[in-house]
């Protein structure tokens, strides 16, 4: 079985991943990571500036595809694997589910603005607007349980997951 956790920038989903990892006793594949290990780049700054938003979308599909037979495993994506089908047709191929961690936009802007962490897709507020927007339904679609996450920490989340799972 494999949890797949969706959702945009400051949804949670590396957060969730972490304490759903020690509550299920599964692995974690944090494709943000990976993505930067394949890359060879420090940060996602670093990596749009030098090559640019499609070497994540590239660097997406390559692990998706390697991780499609992965077995009890928490895939943490990042929040644009919905802009291609294909990632979430390879991870989806064998038993899975699929959860879309939601929250209003300005929930995920005050997020990541005490995030640390530097979401270069989330520094113009109009243009990443527009990328939730458009991406909201593409979550919905792809997800076979939606959980709001505006009012819930991360463990709460996890713990709820973790009780309500419906696998072997
Ligand atoms: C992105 C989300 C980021 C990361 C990259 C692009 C996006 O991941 O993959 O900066 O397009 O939404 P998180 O959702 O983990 O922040």
């Amino acid at each position: 079985m494999k949890i797949i956790l969706i959702g945009f920038m400051g949804a949670g989903k590396t957060s969730v991943a972490k304490i759903l990892e020690h509550l299920l006793n599964y692995k974690v594949a944090e494709m943000d990571e990976l993505v930067l290990q394949k890359a060879q780049c420090a940060d996602m700054q670093q990596l749009i500036e030098e090559k640019g938003e499609i070497a994540i979308r590239e660097q997406e599909i390559a692990i998706a595809r390697d991780l499609r037979s992965v077995e009890n495993t928490i895939v943490s994506t990042g929040g644009g694997v919905v802009m291609n089908k294909i990632i979430l047709d390879y991870l989806k191929e064998k038993k899975s589910w699929t959860i879309f961690l939601h929250a209003p936009f300005e929930i995920l802007q005050a997020r990541v603005a005490q995030d640390p962490h530097i979401r270069p897709l989330f520094q113009n507020m109009e243009q990443a607007r527009v990328l939730y927007d458009f991406r909201l339904s593409l979550y919905q679609h792809y997800a076979d349980l939606k959980i709001e996450t505006a009012e819930k920490t991360p463990a709460q989340i996890a713990n709820f997951l973790s009780a309500t799972r419906k696998f072997s």
